[in-house]
């Protein structure tokens, strides 16, 4: 027998639902057998929500001209610059020195894990949640506590809970906005609420992860930066959601510090940035052209993306066994598994409906063991030709 050599505990405990049940869909594919896949956030896998050609063209012509190099740590300075001016629209003045490119917003949750977090420190992030707000913090020590999310009134953030939970230890306060996987969209109440409980705790930074925040159903979406005076606020956002580019990998994070409490954290995230060199130099002109060419186009893409969702939402309703809230935003629908027989063991629901019916979902408990399980996510991306197949297909297996 050969004798294997160790994994550290850092990677073996490193679980991410979404991904982590393609693993038995793959094996079923090797087979011969066709899955649908409703498991992963990505608009282009699904017909009729492409890139806008003006971005792939900007993209194509960084390549023509040879921009191939390494580029600026912090990010391009045109990219900076008008990031900078699209935060500021939304409420907070943002220059392009607060503004940090990174490649996509999951390697900025890993600088900012990096800077802030020490053996014992607290992340306190929503449940459910995306799930490297879970998978991360423990690689340097920290844990991750969750708040609770009222799955019985729209997934609203439970402010007593998070009241209940803060302390001394409590350095990041995690809100995603809208929310992945419930698509609940925060009111401006919430938001001050929230960011009033922070402020009574002088080493606690608010990360606000708004990378769904074009596709806000609602017309209540603010940016929490734009909301407060005092707890700082990193911003994360990006071009894998809005701009329908995931693959590029490129996103970014904008600091709100209006007491410039974030001294030494900014020096630590900025020797991280430099020591990982620099993200994709052809992708950020990419962003750069979707970010200041008029964005008309998004109208369309929302309009599809609405269609499948309240076509979703019909069907579900319409099936005995599961319901769902209806989500203000995104393109996620949580839902319930309300069959006993069913409810108990999500992960067992969704591996059962994988080898049965060949439609790939992903169980709520790896949101959230505490706060998720009992119900599945599911994207609302593909045409309703296929979305027909998939309901046809839940409804005769809760059968
Ligand atoms: C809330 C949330 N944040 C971040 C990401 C990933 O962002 P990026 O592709 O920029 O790494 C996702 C992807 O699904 C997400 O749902």
């Amino acid at each position: 027998m050969v004798e294997q050599v160790d994994v550290s505990s850092r990677a073996s405990q490193i679980e991410y639902a979404i991904r982590d049940v393609v693993i038995p869909a793959i094996e079923l594919e090797s087979q011969g057998h066709e899955i649908i896949k409703l498991n992963i956030g990505d608009p282009l896998a699904y017909e009729g929500l492409p890139t806008p050609n003006h971005m792939i063209d900007a993209f194509k012509k960084a390549l023509d001209n040879q921009d191939n190099g390494y580029s600026p740590s912090y990010g391009i300075s045109d990219l900076r610059q008008a990031i900078g001016e699209n935060e500021t629209q939304k409420g907070w003045i943002c220059s392009s020195d607060d503004v940090y490119v990174t490649h996509g917003v999951t390697e900025a949750l890993q600088i900012i894990f990096a800077a802030f977090l020490q053996e014992g420190d607290i992340v306190l992030a929503p449940g459910p949640h995306y799930p490297p707000y879970m998978a991360y913090p423990q690689m340097y020590g920290a844990t991750t506590m969750e708040y609770r999310l009222n799955s019985s009134d729209s997934w609203k953030i439970d402010l007593e809970d998070i009241n209940s939970k803060m302390n001394s230890n409590v350095r990041l306060l995690v809100i995603i906005n809208p929310n992945n996987p419930t698509g609940n969209v925060a009111t401006k109440e919430e938001i001050d609420a929230l960011i009033k409980i922070a402020d009574d705790w002088p080493k606690c930074t608010i990360v606000a992860d708004e990378i769904y925040d074009g596709l806000d159903f609602t017309g209540n979406l603010v940016s929490v930066a734009s909301r407060s005076q005092k707890t700082p606020v990193i911003v994360l956002n990006g071009v894998s959601k809005v701009y329908f580019a995931p693959g590029w990998r490129v996103g970014y994070m904008a600091i709100h510090d209006p007491n410039k409490s974030l001294k030494l954290v900014r020096d630590g995230m900025e020797r991280l940035l430099r020591s990982r060199l620099c993200a994709s130099t052809p992708a950020q002109y990419g962003f750069l052209a979707g970010l200041t060419a008029d964005k008309k186009w998004l109208g369309k893409h929302r309009l599809v993306i609405k269609e499948r969702l309240d076509y979703c939402l019909k069907r579900i309703s319409q099936i005995d066994g599961i319901e769902c809230e209806s989500p203000g935003a995104a393109f996620y629908l949580f839902v319930k598994i309300t069959k006993s027989k069913f409810s108990k063991d999500d992960k067992k629901f969704v591996l059962d409906l994988l080898h049965k019916k060949h439609v790939l979902v992903v169980h709520g408990s790896g949101f959230s063991p505490e706060f998720g399980s009992g119900h599945f996510r599911m994207v609302c991306l593909p045409p309703i030709e296929i979305l027909n197949i998939v309901f046809d297909r839940i409804s005769d297996f809760l059968k």
